[in-house]
């Protein structure tokens, strides 16, 4: 019990100033717990309500692909401008600082490679996520594969049964498949499933059209880069993205296999949280590079 010498008796109530209770700032968000608002806090810019994830998961399909044979040479030094990680939880705690303090949101499927078809992941045992004190977990859909579409939406399912009880975000992911179109119709499916699926954040691609994938999501959508792209080029697709309503970018090959990535990195932060047009975006890019 506290000392109870000198009690003063409250006397500052404010009386006549209304509660400061803020409008929470990311969307579809204002009805979650407090852990889950304080996670999705880390990983969303409360100032601008965006974000710039630094993804670099590719190796849990890819392997040691470009840009990411030595992630203690070309990743690690771009912690710093990044508002979130995504990687795979060997990633992780092989080679990510803990002392980094950044949100992680965790690539929390697997079970496939490039050499095999897409996709009869698993998921993480929740268990070492908290462990990891992840912010988010990522799972994939693939939605309009015959062959796995069941299995990864009841991966994304079992991943929200499991996020929401220890107030962990998760992040939809949808795949793209060989014999999908890459168009609104089919982004809008898909972006759509997550969320219904309970999703609380949405990575999809950029596509014509985007705008409605954004409206018609209601939780918040980032895009990824894709495949590597001019510079300029590729913060023309963020700038076209944030314009559409993304809250930002989960992007890994259009900064880790830039000429500059750490350049690049704070020309797209230009770009997602500052307003910066593509013009901006390179010729801040060209001033750092
Ligand atoms: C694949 C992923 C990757 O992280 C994603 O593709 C982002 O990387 P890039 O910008 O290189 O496309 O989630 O499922």
């Amino acid at each position: 019990m506290a000392d109870l010498d000198d009690l003063r008796e409250g006397n500052n109530f404010g009386l006549g100033i209304a509660s400061g209770e803020q409008p929470f700032h990311v969307k579809g968000a204002s009805h979650l717990l407090w852990g889950m608002k304080d996670r999705l806090s880390r990983i969303f810019n409360p100032s601008t309500g965006r974000t710039v994830m630094l993804a670099f998961d590719h190796g849990f399909i890819m392997g040691p692909t470009s840009g990411l044979e030595r992630i203690d040479l070309t990743i690690v030094p771009l912690i710093e401008y990044a508002d979130c990680l995504m990687c795979t939880r060997g990633i992780l705690q092989s080679l990510i600082p803990p002392s980094t303090n950044k949100p992680i949101c965790l690539r929390a499927d697997a079970g496939t490679s490039i050499l095999t078809e897409l996709n009869d992941n698993v998921l993480i045992d929740v268990e070492d996520a908290i462990r990891l004190n992840v912010s988010a977990m990522a799972i994939m859909l693939s939605i309009g594969d015959p062959s796995y579409e069941a299995k990864t939406v009841a991966n994304l399912y079992r991943a929200v049964d499991l996020g929401s009880r220890y107030g962990i975000p998760v992040m939809g992911v949808t795949a793209v498949g060989k014999q999908m179109a890459r168009d609104a119709r089919y982004f809008g499916l898909a972006s759509r499933i997550c969320a219904e699926n309970g999703a609380n954040i949405v990575k999809t691609y950029y596509c014509e059209g985007f705008d409605k994938v954004v409206a018609a999501c209601p939780v918040p959508v980032v895009i990824a880069g894709g495949k590597k792209l001019p510079e300029k080029e590729a913060l023309e697709l963020c700038y076209q993205a944030i314009n559409d309503g993304a809250s930002g970018v989960d992007m890994g090959r259009n900064v880790f296999q830039s000429v500059a990535p750490a350049a690049m990195i704070q020309a797209i932060h230009g770009v997602v949280h500052d307003g910066l047009t593509p013009d901006q975006g390179y010729e801040l890019f060209n001033d750092l590079a």
